[in-house]
This record gives C-alpha cells, structure tokens and sequence, in this order.
C-alpha cells in the first residue's frame, strides 16, 4: 500500500512539475514577444475618441491639399455632392491648383482659393471658415499637417497610409483625444462593394466565427520607378517592411472587430531580397546605367502575420515590383464559411464548402446581403466614379456623417493600427522576423465596442 502511495505521489509530482515548466515555456514565449514596448499612457485629462461626435455642419466647408493624382481625382468626385463648398485647393505646384480647378467651373461652382508653396498648407489650416481639411499629399507630410489642421480646430482626412511611423500614430490619437476633432485615414477599399457585402454577411453570422482574414496589396507599379525618383521611389531606398498595408488590412480588420472586441498583439514579419526592382530598371535603362546601380533596400515581396488576443491570425501582404495580376487578397475565413475576392471571386459555405458556391446562388446571396451603404448611393457612385464607385461612396459617408453630426466611419486608433504596420513590419524584418508588439492605441478600451457598426 505504501508502496502504491509513493509511486502514486512520484507521478503526481512529476505532472506537477511539467505542468509549471510548460507555464513557465509559455511565460518565456511570451516575453520573448514582448520586445520593445511602444505603448504610450494618455495624457491626464484626456479620454478616448471611439464613436466620436461633433456639431453637425449643415454645409461642410473643404480645404484640399495635395492635388497630384489622387487630390486632383478627389477634387472631381467632390463636386457631385451635396451640401459641400470647396474653398481651398493647395499644393506645390500651381499648375496642379489651376487644372483642379476646372472641376469647380464645370459645375459652375465658385473658383477656391489658391495656395502654392511648401508651407502655404499651414495658412489654409488656419482660415477660420473650413470644417475638413483633406491631405492628399507624400506619405511623410500626411501627419504633420493632420495635427497642425485638428490643432486649428479642423476635422481631417488623410489618405493612406496616414502616418509611416508609430510615433506619427500617436501624434495622431493624442491630437484627435485632445482636440475632439475627427481624424478618418481614407480607406477607399472598406468601401468596395465585394469587401462591404461580405462584411454585412460576416456580421450577420453568414461565416461563423472569423478565424483568420488575408489582405494584400500586390500591384505591379514598376512602371512607375521612372528616372525622376518620385518620392515613392526614393522610400524604398532605404525602406523595407511594408510601406502601404491598409488597403487589403483595413477591410480585414472591420470584420475582426479590431479595436472593437478584439486587438491585435504582436506581428511577424518577412521580406524576400529585392529582385525585381533592378531586373526592371537594367530592362529599361541598361545594364550599366545609373538607375539600375542604385540600390533599393525594399524587398519584392513582403509577408507580415498578427496574432489577436483572441486568438485569431491576420496576413498582409506588399509586392508591387513583380509582374503579377492585382491583388488585394480579401479572405475571410470562418468556422462556418469563407470567402475571398481575389484572384477569383467566391463564396463557399459549410457544409459544401469543399467548393465555391455556383454563380446563381452567389449572386442571390450578394444580392440578399447588399450593404445598405450599396442601397442607397450604390449606383450614383459607379456614375461618379472612383475606382469603380468605391471612392465616392467613401466621400458620400463622410460628408453625410459630418453633416449629422455622427460618428465616422473609420476613426483614428483605425488610422493609426493599420498604418502602424509601415514601421512594426520593418522592425520584424530588420530583426529577422522576430515578433513584435503592436501597441494598443485605444490605452485599454479596444473592448469597450462591441462590434463594428455605422451610423445613419
Ligand atoms: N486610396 C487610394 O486608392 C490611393 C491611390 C493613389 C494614391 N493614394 C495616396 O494619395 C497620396 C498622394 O498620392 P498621389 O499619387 O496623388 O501623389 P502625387 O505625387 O501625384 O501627388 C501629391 C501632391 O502633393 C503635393 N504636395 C507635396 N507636399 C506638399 C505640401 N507640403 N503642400 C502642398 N502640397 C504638397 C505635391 O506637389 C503633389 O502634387 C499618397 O498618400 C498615396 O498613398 C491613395
């Protein structure tokens, strides 16, 4: 019997004795992950921005600045709405102020005030009769000049990504928490019309619980690598990560309710060598020449994975060098279904899952679950345009939430998560792919919403 007891205590002990060393590997695990720290406590006295509201401004007053390719395109979708005064348009280049302003005498509309010069964005900030200042310039201007705008009382729009560091993130949340302003990144691709259907499935339960989503942007851009160096160029000289995560992450992130039930904790992140950059420019200019000598620190393809803190898994990807169709990704993975956009559109559901769905029953269902943003201005956008018609439902939100008064959309810790991927993905990268923490820009409150929901 005492025998029996004895052996009965050694097995116990040693059941004990594993358990407390896999608490402890877990342990290790996880302040191995840990790394540095780019947490920020809020200020004293300052409070959180989720579901923000502001006065309702019956006519919202614009200020434009940056009318290259995308300000310039903006500028023509603005025009089509309701219940806006463009009164500003500032850029660089005076030519690019002048050709904006066609759009305006078009519509036999008031001609805006011009503002050339590097720092004549700061005068516009400072008039007292705008309401929304919205920056489509460089990736490098887009937060200085967000801050100084909400810092003059204005709300902004900044195209993406919305700001390249994490500090630039925070700048971000402090000023939107400090200054009650709003402060939206313009994510056209939350509003594209495959990305909103399947968000209103997944949050009518369609897919089951979301486990894991892809997003990408892969684009063959080389085109673009011309002699001139644009400033796009020159980033990826000594850049490599991420630069632009947020079109194909931002959509994925509204269906796993970041920051809104769930938070993202940590990345890993791996870049191929670059390839395709230089294969391209010896193509075009010569093996010898002086463009394709030039070194480019970018990797052809970037792959970054997150873990959520509940337990769900994210993948973004970055490759705009290589010659590859266009995608971005959008899958959605659940315990009762999937889909994916590219690069075939399809739905598949439990328990035929095995396959996509037939084109009848996808159209019935695409149209059974057609985003209520798609009812209303679905049709008018595709008239105006913008990427098919995503752009201008994205413009018609946002004017229609300021207009009322209401929460946006996307707010600012949605700016600041998905653009903090530009330098937590070169942190990875540099460290060969060691896993670290994202910051939780909401200091605590990622649970405070439960779900991601528009108001109207
Ligand atoms: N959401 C999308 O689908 C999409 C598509 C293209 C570009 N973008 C984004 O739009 C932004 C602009 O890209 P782009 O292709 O139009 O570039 P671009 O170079 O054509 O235009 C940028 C413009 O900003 C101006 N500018 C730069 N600094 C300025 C300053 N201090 N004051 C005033 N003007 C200034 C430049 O003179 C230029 O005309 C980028 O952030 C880019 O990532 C988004």
């Amino acid at each position: 019997m005492k025998k029996f007891a004895g052996i009965l205590i050694l097995i116990l002990s040693i059941i004990l004795l594993n358990s407390c060393s896999s608490v402890i590997n877990k342990q290790k695990r996880s302040d191995q992950r840990t790394g540095v720290s780019f947490e920020r406590p809020r200020p004293e006295g300052q409070t959180n921005v989720l579901k923000l509201t502001a006065d309702p401004i019956p006519v919202v007053r614009v200020a434009f600045i940056g009318v290259g390719n995308r300000g310039y395109a903006a500028v023509r979708r603005y025009v089509n709405l309701e219940d806006v005064e463009i009164l500003a348009l500032c850029d660089l280049n005076g030519e690019m102020v002048k050709r904006s302003q066609q759009f305006l005498t078009g519509k036999n509309l008031p001609l805006a005030d011009e503002y050339v010069g590097e720092d004549a964005w700061k005068e516009v900030c400072e008039r007292d009769d705008i309401d929304l200042v919205y920056i489509c310039t460089d990736w490098l201007s887009h937060t200085p000049i967000a801050v100084y705008a909400m810092e003059q009382g204005k709300h902004v729009a900044i195209e993406v990504p919305a700001a390249t560091t994490i500090d630039e993130c925070w700048q971000l949340v402090d000023t939107a928490e400090k200054t009650r302003r709003h402060c939206m990144m313009l994510e056209n691709c939350c509003y594209d019309f495959f990305e909103l259907n399947t968000l209103n499935m997944a949050q009518k339960g369609l897919f089951g619980e979301i486990v894991h989503g892809e997003g990408a942007y892969i684009h063959d851009l080389r085109s673009q690598l011309d002699s001139q160096r644009s400033w796009r160029t020159q980033f990826y000289e000594d850049y490599d990560g991420n630069p632009y995560p947020t079109h194909g992450f931002g959509p994925v992130c509204q269906v796993m309710n970041i920051h809104r039930g769930d938070k993202m904790n940590y990345l890993v992140s791996v870049s191929s060598d670059q390839f395709g950059i230089t294969a391209y420019l010896k193509d075009k200019f010569g093996e010898s020449s002086p463009e394709a000598a030039k070194n480019y620190e970018i990797g052809d393809m970037n792959t970054t994975i997150i873990k959520t803190e509940k337990g769900k898994t994210i993948m973004v990807q970055h490759d705009v060098t290589s010659p590859r169709p266009y995608s971005r990704l959008h899958t959605i993975s659940g315990t009762k279904g999937f889909a994916q956009k590219y690069p075939v559109e399809g739905i598949a559901l439990d328990p035929e899952s095995h396959q996509f769905m037939a084109k009848e029953e996808y159209d019935q269902l695409m149209e059974e679950y057609k985003h209520p943003f798609i009812q209303e201005i679905g049709e008018v956008a595709k008239r105006v345009g913008g990427h098919g018609g995503m752009d201008f439902i994205m413009d018609y939100r946002l004017i229609y939430c300021l207009k009322n008064g209401l929460p946006l959309d996307q707010d600012v810790y949605d700016a600041a998560e998905w653009s903090s991927l530009v330098e937590l993905s070169r942190i990875s990268v540099q460290n060969g792919g060691t896993p670290v923490k994202i910051p939780d820009f909401t200091r605590g409150d990622w649970n405070q919403l439960k779900g991601l929901t528009f108001s109207y």
